[in-house]
């Protein structure tokens, strides 16, 4: 194919010297500056099938669509390998790693040098948000990997068209990449060309630009997601009156046709996706919802004091394992065509597979080490954090609204995570303040998206803990000092689809099922809906909430409510834990909320029930 040739055309100084500068000290063999076109994502595509790295499905079944698999030390962030290199320790606070940016950048030099050997550098030019949205940033990605080319074309606006919107001198985020692994002259490629054993995910808030080094795979490798639309945009959204939040963006229409959206964070891989693209139960009939974005937002406010919200991505990097057709049957929709598949489960008809699509193991499978699986090795065919790259505008529910660069209006915020205990379905914050004050404290176990313990709970902060580009106290004070200027402040909420019973299965039906306390969330919004008063913020009772359909006892629901004093002071033990790590900087707010919440505490040992109140 004809290479885009379109440098000789770019009158962007600073970002020709840049180019250029990287170029003579990373040494790629050429350099290609992408345009984001069609044939040149199936040109980059096919390129990858011959490399291996790519797998063509069966066009018939997965028309334009891929597998690959990971290098097996390469197959989810690394938030051990990640650093915020603010010019002062403290302002990169207690929960991020740190190092000086000077001494920083003397390691990435040494990792840098010549690194792109026997490669091809790709400039990347990308919008976060839609092209020339006064909510949208620009950025451009140098990149040693094919992969990671194609994948931005569907995550963001990518191309030519982006630089032609920067002009001769618009800001842009400087964002550097390699898989680190240099290629001698005749040296054969891998597969999943990484470094095994040098990893650096690195942010520069102060110069607003980031380099990573040594991981091909998601947000370690797609700049534009976690690095730039959470780390350095959070950064920015302090400095500028905003926002950047790990929230998904859905649109909620009543059957009177009333329209209401609302953000929710949720931990990696405890449901954005999910709840993003819900379909509601038939029996709440003329219920619908529509997804705006089901992983990042930036929010800002306008000049009445009203929230804005837009997704900066353009497409989804979901996790596919417990994907299936009756969990969420619009991402299995979106995922028809046009879709990367990564470390998922090889079909032997050409298509793809993992746990939790259906409930049969097909036989035949190739899984995500690219060997045949065997079923009985009681290993999973597709690695627990294997995910889809789909455009959003392939999504049956995609919001109409997605792409208006006003954004739209938010009503509502919903702060969940996985806990198996304590946490209640549902409750409402009193005010703004104890809402901000229970994302802050929010606790999840975690999960395969990231290192770490899985199932071991841990503080993580409105879902921000890996990707607050500052420090978190900082950050907490942000939030209250921005709900002090808005006029009729979003109502702030917690959820928890997780709980489980003694013998470990969930409380909760989840899913579509969901919509039941979406419902009652829209109600209390918009000033209709009842609930009562229990010690950590507004209940419904099993009356306030629509039945429709599922059989559900109040027996099951009040348990599901319930509150255990001891757990409740485990919880607020960890509150005080987390507090004491930010004493510095932590609001005085948080030591009174803290206060009052232990004061309404119950006489202990003893629960908290709904049925007790009615008593
Ligand atoms: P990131 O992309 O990592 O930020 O995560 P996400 O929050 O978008 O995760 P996603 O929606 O892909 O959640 C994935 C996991 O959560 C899957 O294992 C789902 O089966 C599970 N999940 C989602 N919603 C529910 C629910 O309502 N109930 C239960 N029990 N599990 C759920
Ligand atoms: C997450 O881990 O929250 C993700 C996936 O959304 S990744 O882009 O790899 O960070
Ligand atoms: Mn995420």
């Amino acid at each position: 194919m004809m290479r885009p040739d379109y440098a000789a055309t770019v009158k962007h100084q600073e970002l020709l010297r840049w180019v250029k500068e990287t170029a003579d000290f990373c040494e790629p063999d050429q350099v290609y500056w992408c345009d984001g076109s069609d044939t040149e994502y199936d040109y980059l595509c096919q390129m990858l099938v011959d490399k291996g790295t790519f797998i063509r499905l069966d066009p018939e079944k997965r028309p334009n669509s891929y597998a690959c698999f990971s290098d097996p030390s390469d197959v989810a962030r690394v938030e051990d390998r990640t650093f915020i290199c603010s010019l002062r320790k403290e302002d990169a606070g207690p929960t991020n790693n740190w190092m000086a940016p000077r001494e920083m950048k003397n390691i990435l030099q040494g990792l840098y040098k010549g690194c792109m050997k026997g490669r091809t550098m790709y400039v990347v030019p990308f919008s976060m948000g839609p092209v020339g949205s006064p909510l949208s940033h620009i950025g451009v990605q140098l990149s040693d990997s094919e992969y990671v080319a194609v994948n931005m074309k569907i995550m963001t606006r990518m191309g030519k068209h982006v630089l032609d919107v920067l002009g001769d001198e618009g800001d842009f985020v400087k964002a550097l990449h390699s898989v680190g692994a240099p290629l001698q002259p005749g040296q054969v490629d891998e597969k999943w060309p990484c470094n095994p054993t040098t990893k650096y995910i690195v942010q520069f808030p102060e110069e607003r630009s980031i380099v990573s080094y040594g991981s091909g795979y998601g947000g370690n490798a797609l700049l534009g997601k976690k690095c730039f639309a959470l780390r350095i945009a959070s950064a920015m959204a302090r400095e500028e009156g905003w926002l950047a939040e790990h929230m998904l963006i859905l649109g909620a229409e009543s059957p009177e046709g009333e329209k209401t959206y609302i953000g929710a964070a949720f931990p990696s891989a405890c449901g954005k996706t999910n709840f993003a693209m819900l379909i509601p139960p038939a029996e709440l009939e003329g219920w619908k919802i529509t997804t705006i974005g089901d992983d990042i937002a930036w929010i800002k406010p306008d000049e009445n004091g009203r929230l804005y919200a837009i997704n900066p991505e353009a497409g989804y990097f979901g996790v596919a394992p417990g994907t299936n057709k009756k969990t969420n049957p619009n991402a299995m929709a979106t995922i028809t065509k046009n879709t990367i598949f990564t470390n998922v489960a090889i079909t032997a008809d050409g298509d793809v597979w993992w746990e939790g699509m259906t409930k049969e193991v097909p036989d035949g499978l190739t899984d995500w080490h690219g060997k045949p699986y065997d079923k009985f090795s009681g290993k999973p065919a597709a690695h627990p954090n294997s995910r889809f790259t789909a455009p959003a505008y392939q999504n049956p529910c995609i919001d109409p609204k997605w792409e208006d660069p006003k954004g739209v209006r938010i009503r509502a915020f919903i702060f969940g995570g996985r806990r198996s205990t304590t946490v209640p379905l549902v409750y409402q914050a009193f005010n703004w303040n104890f809402g901000v004050y229970m994302a802050s404290t929010m606790g999840s176990e975690m999960t395969a998206a990231a290192f770490g313990n899985i199932g071991q709970v841990r503080r993580d902060p409105f879902a921000m803990l890996p990707f607050c580009g500052y420090h978190m106290a900082d950050y907490f004070n942000h939030w209250l000092q921005l709900g002090r200027g808005l006029n009729n402040p979003p109502r702030i909420f917690g959820v928890n689809w997780f709980r489980k019973d003694e013998d470990g299965s969930f409380l909760w039906p989840g899913f579509g099922d969901n919509m039941r306390v979406l419902q009652w969330i829209i109600g209390r919004v918009r000033g209709r809906a009842a609930g009562v008063e229990s010690p950590i913020g507004w209940m419904p009772r099993y009356e306030d909430l629509d039945w429709t359909g599922l059989d559900f006892s109040k027996e099951q629901f009040d348990r599901l409510m319930e509150l255990d004093s001891e757990e409740w002071k485990t919880e607020m033990l960890a509150h005080e834990e987390l507090f004491e790590r930010m004493y510095d900087k932590l609001p005085k707010e948080y030591l009174f909320m803290r206060q009052l919440m232990l004061s309404g505490l119950w006489r202990s040992p003893g629960k908290w029930s709904l049925a007790a109140d009615e008593a």
